[in-house]
């Protein structure tokens, strides 16, 4: 752990700083960031994912998991979008977690081309998906909240480090608790969050083996399913790579709801991680109040997306501005950062001003 002394020394021989966790109260982002540079720009995005979900209601749902798979790789840096690894090898959006089933990109796409029509190289792809999920969370949710903005675009991404930071459906209770931790995210956010499971859909191969074992040939019942549910979900799945969908929340799938936390009770929780926030004590306390009081868990939920926001943005001078968000620009005039790596030792205190590690 670094003591906090080191910090501010980390802070001044780093030529471009990372924000890690818990930035919020220290200032790394803005809402507002935009109002002079291009005011428009917040509503272009708005109008471009309205645009999207008047076609398919689901890319609400793919917009809010966007921002989440982009915040826990390398920060909310719009890493995800990438299309090549500079170092090469596979993308983020190439590996098992995001491929096949992130969507959302082209909506990115459209909202940035329209923000680039009226203000070129101004807003950074990583602020047009955090606002373009605080839309899908108002249209699905009918709950708003303001981004604080700023970030700035980065430069790499690395298939590998989305498989190591990107929580998979067979994590455990104590590993959800971890790679939350890891990225400042408390206990409490990581139950608050896991409501947005109350929107969208899941390929079979993220729970296939709860339902089948021996490759789809003899049927099994993970104890936490119930296994009329897990009966439906073997006939919609008779391979793990059957191309189907389904909700994950079936009773109200297009709606932003505390449901997620009603069905976990009923062994409806569709993945292993879900359910595991029944068998802990602590985490099952929290769902069962959410699931009797909507109002406070969207209270959380907004407050713990703007937090998860934060993770390791990269701002002022750091990064770039994309033109094109599938691919970094053509020559960085971004200077090399002196890398200082510390370990996110500070990240429990919620009070703890914006710590900084280099870019890389
Ligand atoms: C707690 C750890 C989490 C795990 C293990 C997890 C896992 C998954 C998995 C396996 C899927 C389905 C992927 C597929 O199609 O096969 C999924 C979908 C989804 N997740 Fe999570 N997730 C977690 C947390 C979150 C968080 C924090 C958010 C956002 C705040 C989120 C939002 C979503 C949404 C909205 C979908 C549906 C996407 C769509 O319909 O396109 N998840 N998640
Ligand atoms: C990707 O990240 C992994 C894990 O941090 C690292 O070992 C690997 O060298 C990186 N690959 C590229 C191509 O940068
Ligand atoms: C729940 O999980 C967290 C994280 O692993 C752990 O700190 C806590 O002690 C667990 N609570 C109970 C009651 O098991
Ligand atoms: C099928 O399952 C059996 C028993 O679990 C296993 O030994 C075998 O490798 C599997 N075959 C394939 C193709 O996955």
């Amino acid at each position: 752990m670094a003591p906090r002394g080191s910090v501010g020394v980390a802070l001044a021989v780093a030529a471009c700083a990372l924000w890690l966790l818990p930035a919020t109260a220290s200032g790394a982002l803005r809402v507002g960031f935009y109002q002079n540079s291009c005011p428009n720009a917040e509503a272009l995005v708005r109008q471009a994912v309205a645009a999207a979900f008047a076609k398919d209601a689901g890319v609400a749902a793919g917009l809010i998991r966007l921002h989440f798979h982009d915040c826990f790789v390398r920060g909310c840096d719009a890493s995800v979008l990438l299309t090549k690894n500079p170092g090469g090898g596979q993308t983020e959006r190439e590996v098992g977690p995001n491929n096949p089933s992130l969507r959302g990109f082209d909506v990115i796409d459209a909202a940035k081309a329209a923000v680039e029509r009226s203000c070129p190289r101004t807003v950074s792809c990583a602020d047009i998906i955090a606002f373009a999920a605080r839309d899908s969370v108002k249209l699905t949710g009918n709950v708003d909240y303001q981004v604080p903005a700023g970030r700035r675009d980065g430069r790499v991404s690395n298939g590998t480090e989305a498989l190591d930071n990107l929580p998979p459906p067979t994590a455990t209770a104590a590993t959800l608790a971890d790679m939350f931790a890891n990225k400042f995210l408390t206990l409490d956010e990581m139950v608050v969050l896991s409501g947005a499971h109350s929107v969208g859909r899941s390929f079979c191969a993220s729970f296939f083996n709860r339902v089948w074992t021996n490759n789809g040939t003899t049927p099994f019942v993970d104890a936490g399913l119930d296994p009329a549910y897990a009966a439906r979900l073997r006939a919609l799945c008779p391979r793990e790579d059957t191309p189907a969908t389904t909700p994950m929340d079936p009773d109200t799938p297009a709606t932003l709801d505390n449901n997620y936390y009603k069905l976990l009770p009923q062994s409806k929780g569709l993945f292993f991680s879900d359910n595991q926030l029944r068998v802990n004590a602590t985490m099952n306390a929290l769902a069962t109040r959410f699931a009797a009081n909507e109002a406070e868990w969207k209270q959380r939920f907004v407050a713990a997306m703007v937090k998860m926001g934060h993770i390791e943005v990269q701002t002022g001078r750091c990064g770039e501005i994309r033109v094109d968000c599938n691919v970094v620009n053509p020559s960085s005039s971004s200077s090399s950062p002196e890398v200082v790596e510390l370990p996110p030792g500070e990240g429990e205190e919620e009070e703890a001003v914006g710590v900084a590690v280099a870019a890389s």
